[in-house]
């Protein structure tokens, strides 16, 4: 086994940033060393880390032996919730794996402020090392969520079509007037999720929220985004459970991918959804999505298992 004797953890320097993320790049096309919070592309990679909030670069730590750079782990974190998102870590082929990853973490978490008490990350179902690199740190392995996918180029009259909703709703981004019903949807559906109803509701360039409205009456909400990458993403989707299985769901997804064509020149469209969500996935499927990875989310100091079982169908 190789061992690490001149190891250091350190802040990356700015110089390094767009070699590391081309590095990362080549784990990310690898199942084996995938991680979920990340893109495929170097140059988004390189922007996000940049970017990370608060910290930018400050919270991006390198393992470097000698000249290489042999490990990475970044860290992403809030206020609300106290949570960091784990960026990482990754680990250089022939670099001692449990050494490198478990020094990056030990340092990440010294970095820590210490209001944040909960820890996520995620990766790729399929993950070489990841497990047990999670329990030995006390992490617990939550329900995974299906990464789906969907091209956008050639076939945008087919969701054009298929955005239109059912007679009675009306769809329209969202407004001051819709904001707050929105908001509350949305905690409703997805309590202690990432982002808080307010801030899915908070304008910005990058993305949409469209509304569904009944009678002047908020019954559903789409949130989609173009990321880093140019991709599109469906962040969330909910549907008031009065109003579900009449088409206002499929939709939202619809014109929120029509806006992500239209609006935002995205390319493709890709979101998230967990295992046991069948009725989702029968709706993303119908659509036209396909499935590309698992992600297994490792959580401690919280769970997100109370919405592992689907939300009950209509009991109309
Ligand atoms: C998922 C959700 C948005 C679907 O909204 P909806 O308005 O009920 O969906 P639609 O009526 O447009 O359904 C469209 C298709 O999806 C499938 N579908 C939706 N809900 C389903 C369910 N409970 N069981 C089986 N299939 C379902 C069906 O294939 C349906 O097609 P059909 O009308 O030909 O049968 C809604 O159930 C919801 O808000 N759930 C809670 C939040 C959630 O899970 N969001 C998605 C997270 S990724």
């Amino acid at each position: 086994m190789a061992s690490v004797p001149r190891m250091e953890i350190r802040r990356i320097r700015d110089d390094e940033v767009d070699a590391v993320a081309r590095w990362i790049a080549t784990q990310q096309a690898d199942p084996a060393r995938h991680i979920g919070s990340e893109s495929m592309d170097a140059g988004a990679i390189a922007t996000d880390l940049r970017q990370l909030e608060p910290g930018g670069l400050d919270d991006v730590l390198v393992a470097v032996d000698g000249d290489d750079v042999v490990g990475l782990l970044a860290l992403e974190h809030d206020t609300v919730p106290p949570r960091v998102w784990w960026r990482g870590p990754y680990v250089a082929d022939g670099a001692d794996v449990d050494a490198v990853a478990d020094a990056l973490l030990a340092v990440g978490r010294a970095r820590l402020p210490g209001h944040v008490t909960q820890e996520e990350f995620g990766a790729d179902a399929r993950h070489a090392w990841l497990p047990a690199f999670a329990e030995r740190h006390g992490f617990v392995a939550e329900e995974a969520s299906a990464v789906l996918v969907r091209d956008l180029g050639g076939d945008a009259d087919v969701l054009r079509g298929a955005a239109a909703p059912p007679a009675g709703v009306e769809l329209a981004r969202v407004s001051d007037a819709t904001a707050p019903a929105v908001v509350a949807l949305h905690d409703a559906i997805f309590p202690g999720t990432h982002s808080s109803g307010t801030r899915i509701a908070a304008p910005g360039q990058d993305h949409a929220v469209l509304v569904a409205s009944r009678a002047g009456e908020v019954v559903g909400y789409v949130a989609v985004e173009r990321q880093e990458d140019a991709t599109g993403y469906v962040d969330y989707l909910g549907v008031a459970v009065g109003e579900r299985g009449t088409g206002i769901g499929r939709a939202l997804v619809a014109a929120g991918c029509v806006w992500l064509h239209d609006e935002a020149g995205c390319p493709s469209v890709n979101l998230t959804v967990r295992e046991s969500n069948r009725g989702a996935r029968r709706l993303y499927e119908s659509l036209g999505f396909d499935e590309e990875r698992l992600l297994r989310p490792y959580r401690r100091g919280f769970s997100l298992a109370h919405l592992d079982t689907p939300p009950p169908a209509d009991p109309g």
